[in-house]
């Protein structure tokens, strides 16, 4: 499977709809799938099943067609997905709550990635705000990257195509992220993907990434009918997993955000990207909380502490080994 550049459309033809969008803890967790219909979300149940089990069952070399059509299947025959008809104000909200949290590391960059990056809205708000930095964004569906505004700014390039092994040489990027998309690949591919994203950014470089955390899923919408993910949300992770997932890629330092600090910024307005620590943190505090005794009770517990969201922070090292 090759990759296409997108051009983009005009703001006036974004579809328009009814916000599904509710303000996310510690803001960044995608669109909320509450005010579906039981038919609508019954519908997509179907569909995300036969994505999931069409994905699970591809092999290596056809699995980057299978995801696209797999995807493009979902999001036509879905357009009530919230991802798609998030409201012009709440999608705009929201990548500003994402761009809090990247802003030192862009103005450092000379080049970004984003992998899985949907309709391009935090991309698009980034390049507008950076235009000495060079922004790239690559989505599978077609469907859905075709839903990118033209870009009003000569420095930003979307591709269709799949980003398990996004195509560039070595050390290109100082910045990739991924918000809400390494629970969609296929197990096998993630650590594929982490290793291709260490190779891909320049020494010192960093990979910003979000993702849901098991112990407070199903996050996708298997969550109205099961207690295990089981519809496009083939692995969801927890932080042990992912740490040392990354750690075997070749990441050095691993970072993730202080809790509550995001909330009260909205109080006391600190300067600066998110304040972080060493992931090592929320790894031994999942180890205690694992145990906590019903699924109910541990997941309640799981939010409150704000591990319901992973961010990430990986580097690699200043220099290459
Ligand atoms: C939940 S959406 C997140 C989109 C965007 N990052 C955001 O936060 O709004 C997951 C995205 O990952 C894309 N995706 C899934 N597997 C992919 C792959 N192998 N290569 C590229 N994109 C993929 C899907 O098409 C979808 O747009």
């Amino acid at each position: 499977m090759g990759y296409r550049q997108v051009t983009g459309h005009t703001p006036s033809k974004v579809a328009k709809g009814r916000s599904a969008d509710r303000p996310a803890r510690e803001g960044i967790a995608m669109s909320r799938t509450a005010d579906m219909t039981q038919e609508q979300r019954k519908r997509q149940y179907e569909l995300e099943q036969q994505a999931r089990r069409e994905i699970l069952a591809s092999s290596p070399a056809e699995r980057s067609e299978v995801t696209q059509k797999a995807y493009d299947r979902l999001y036509s025959n879905a357009p009530w997905h919230s991802s798609l008809r998030a409201t012009p104000e709440s999608r705009a909200a929201r990548v500003k709550r994402q761009a809090t949290l990247l802003t030192q590391h862009v103005a450092r960059a000379k080049r970004v990635l984003e992998v899985g990056c949907g309709r391009g809205d935090l991309l698009t708000y980034l390049a507008q705000r950076f235009p000495g930095v060079e922004f790239t964004g690559i989505d599978i569906s077609e469907v859905k990257i075709d839903h990118v505004e033209r870009a009003k700014t000569p420095n930003l390039t979307f591709l269709a195509g799949d980003c398990v092994e996004p195509p560039a040489p070595q050390h290109t990027y100082d910045l990739i992220i991924s918000s809400q998309v390494l629970e969609h690949f296929h197990p096998d591919d993630t650590p594929k993907h982490l290793h291709a994203v260490c190779q891909l950014l320049a020494p010192g470089g960093t990979y910003e990434m979000d993702t849901p955390h098991r112990y407070t899923g199903p996050h996708d919408v298997s969550k109205f009918f099961t207690r295990e993910a089981s519809g496009t949300h083939l692995k969801e992770w927890t932080f042990a997993e992912l740490s040392q997932a990354l750690r075997a890629a070749g990441f050095t330092r691993i970072e993730t955000d202080v809790p509550f600090v995001a909330h009260l910024r909205r109080i006391l307005p600190v300067p600066g990207d998110a304040v972080l620590m060493p992931v090592g943190v929320k790894v031994a505090l999942e180890q205690v909380l694992r145990y906590i005794p019903g699924w109910r009770l541990r997941r309640a517990v799981f939010r409150m502490a704000r591990m319901d969201n992973m961010l990430l922070y990986a580097s690699t090292a200043k220099t290459h080994a």
